[in-house]
């Protein structure tokens, strides 16, 4: 199947920065711009107009969408963008290593457009050069936005504190790539950092019960030869314990997916995840 192959070399001729690692010239992260332009693709997507966003974008910056590279060239025809939605929810993650942020954005309150977002922002020289959304609608995978917000607003995503208390960037990237690795990788459950309680929020389907005993176990991969999870790309804040892994899930009609993973005191406590297959409803 041909899409597969050019999804894939579109999502790998995006990027300038190398995925995951610190940024190439060294200069330290500008958090202020960083969450200054975060500000703005939220302003951008409220209003459905790319403004807010030229304000702070350099001129050779990327729009990917779902994994495709969309050449928005001062129009936001073909994107989402071009939809104002109204946001019931938004958080965003800072990387100050990689200067990447990751906002997580639910639009409920539109029966006719419900939107759940997960967006990567990158940074070089206190400019955006990329903006990566993956973006779930009605046939994503378990979609049901006004039940992901419900959920959402359940669990507590505080900064960890004290700071001494906070993962490192290797111990939350090798966490999400245990996590994506089940479905190819036998022995990458083991190295999975199962907490208690966890609860995964998977599109809408919410594996938690409220209870201190509830695990992310449940219905975790058996069948570990499925395709792997590829063209990974990491946000990570250890002040929140998180890891954003935007990657192409092929083995579920090569979708777009966002995999969110916030570990407390080394152990897994939420999964979030969003699952695009396009203009098709997902299916197995
Ligand atoms: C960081 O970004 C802010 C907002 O764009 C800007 O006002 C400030 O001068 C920048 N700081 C540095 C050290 O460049
Ligand atoms: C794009 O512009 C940024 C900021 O001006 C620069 O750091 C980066 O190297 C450029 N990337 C490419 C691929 O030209
Ligand atoms: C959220 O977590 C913080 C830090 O662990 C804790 O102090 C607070 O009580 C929690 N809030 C709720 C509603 O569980
Ligand atoms: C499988 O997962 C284990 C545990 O994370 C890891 O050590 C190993 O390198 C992985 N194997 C492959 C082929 O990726």
């Amino acid at each position: 199947m041909k899409t597969g192959a050019l999804v894939l070399a579109l999502v790998t001729g995006g990027h300038a920065v190398p995925l995951g690692q610190a940024n190439p010239d060294s200069s330290p992260c500008n958090q202020t711009a960083m969450a200054a332009a975060a500000d703005a693709y939220i302003a951008a997507q409220t209003a459905g107009q790319l403004a807010p966003l030229l304000a702070v974008t350099a001129a050779n910056w990327t729009y990917i969408e779902n994994n495709k590279d969309i050449s928005l060239a001062g129009s936001t025809a073909g994107s989402i963008l071009a939809k104002a939605l109204k946001v019931d929810h938004r958080r965003t993650n800072y990387d100050i290593t990689a200067c990447a942020t990751y906002t997580e954005l639910v639009s409920a309150s539109d029966p006719d457009n419900p939107y759940v977002i997960g967006t990567q922002i990158r940074h070089a020289g206190q400019q955006v050069v990329s903006v990566d959304s993956i973006v779930s609608t009605t046939g994503a995978w378990l979609f049901d936005a006004k039940k992901t917000l419900e959920h959402i607003l359940q669990e507590n995503w505080t900064t960890i504190l004290p700071a001494s208390a906070r993962d490192t960037r290797s111990v939350l990237q090798a966490a999400g790539d245990a996590y994506l690795d089940m479905w190819s990788n036998a022995t990458a459950s083991a190295a999975v950092p199962w907490g208690t309680p966890c609860t995964r929020l998977e599109g809408s389907a919410y594996t938690g019960h409220n209870r201190p005993d509830d695990s992310c176990k449940a219905g975790i991969p058996s069948n570990h030869n499925q395709a792997p999870n590829t063209h990974r790309r990491y946000v990570i804040d250890e002040t929140m314990g998180s890891v954003s892994v935007f990657c192409v899930w092929e083995h579920m009609m090569n979708a777009a997916d966002s995999h969110e993973l916030r570990l407390e005191g080394g152990k897994l406590r939420y999964v979030h995840t969003m699952t695009s297959c396009g203009s098709k409803a997902c299916k197995l």
